[in-house]
């Protein structure tokens, strides 16, 4: 485009010159002061454009792209130290991705907020089941500190994402992607050791703020979704469908969607987004009808 924007020039530049009442016009100098002009913009338009986004942390669809290369400092880091959650980001990006279009939010932002979500989880990866293999950590603590290591890396992700200037979008989603939801394992571990069978939830909640954004929403429902489904093989279509609609009404029941501008009618498209696009990406085709013959025959 620089290369030809004196062509396009050119024309203006003659009839500008024309009706200054000027008729002394020098075709070839004035190609060159334009072709130079659209060249000296070229060269200085991308430093620029990287330094603007510096200084105020735009978060534009140039940043957005830089970010989501995989060769990107943080994500290695992430990659080489925590690969179950790197591989976890992945698929949620993927997910969040298809979201964000179906119900017409930024893709890029969307697929960039998933792959830092988590990075809070870099404080201690081994805590978290994904990056486990055969040691787990939390069979030598009490459900009150195994709760507390889980849930610092929403505060400790927001941390990091700061340090690491990334845009303030998904500093937010960082903090806000299990919104004030409890975690559901530990607290009923540590209700299991109650002799009167009464356990305050509060104390094994996230600490907040509930997304804040459609983004953030759909950041929470792909993460839950692919977290559970992970190691998940349903028998049927059926019980595919209703795990993931329990899922989120979960969420729903929690009120965690009550401080973004997302809809229900949002939620229901997220919801089927994903239904048909995560069987694709955790390349798990099920042969229910296989299944069901199977069981038949037994
Ligand atoms: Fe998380
Ligand atoms: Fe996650």
């Amino acid at each position: 485009m620089s290369v030809l924007s004196p062509l396009i020039v050119q024309p203006l530049v003659i009839a500008a010159t024309l009706a200054g009442g000027d008729t002394s016009i020098n075709l070839f100098w004035n190609f060159v002061y334009s072709y130079g002009a659209a060249v000296a913009a070229a060269v200085i338009f991308m430093p620029l454009v990287a330094i603007f986004e510096g200084i105020f942390n735009i978060a534009d669809d140039f940043r957005l792209s830089e970010l989501c290369n995989l060769s990107n400092p943080l994500l290695k880091r992430l990659a080489s130290e925590a690969p179950g959650t790197f591989n976890h980001s992945l698929v949620v990006g993927n997910l969040a991705e298809a979201c964000a279009s179906a119900i017409g939010e930024n893709p890029n932002m969307a697929r960039c907020a998933a792959y830092y979500h988590d990075i809070g989880k870099l404080k201690a990866p081994l805590y978290f089941s994904e990056n486990q293999s055969s040691y787990n950590p939390h069979d030598e603590l009490i459900p009150e500190v195994s709760v507390s290591m889980i849930t610092s890396h929403t505060l400790f992700g927001e941390i990091l994402a700061r340090q690491n200037r990334l845009p303030s979008e998904i500093v937010a989603i960082c903090r806000q992607h299990h919104g004030t939801a409890p975690v559901g394992y530990f607290y009923r571990k540590a209700l299991s050791l109650k002799e009167d069978g009464e356990l305050a939830v509060n104390k094994y909640t996230y600490a907040g703020p509930k997304p804040q954004t459609k983004i953030a929403a759909i950041i929470m429902i792909a993460d839950t979704i692919e977290a559970a489904m992970r190691a998940y093989t349903p028998d049927t279509r059926e019980e595919y469908v209703n795990r993931i609609n329990r899922l989120v009404d979960e969420k729903i029941e929690l009120r965690q969607f009550d401080e973004c501008p997302i809809t229900m009618g949002d939620i229901a498209v997220i919801k089927n987004t994903i239904i048909e696009v995560l069987p694709s990406i955790h390349h798990r085709r099920v042969d229910y009808d296989k299944r069901k013959r199977e069981r038949g025959n037994a």
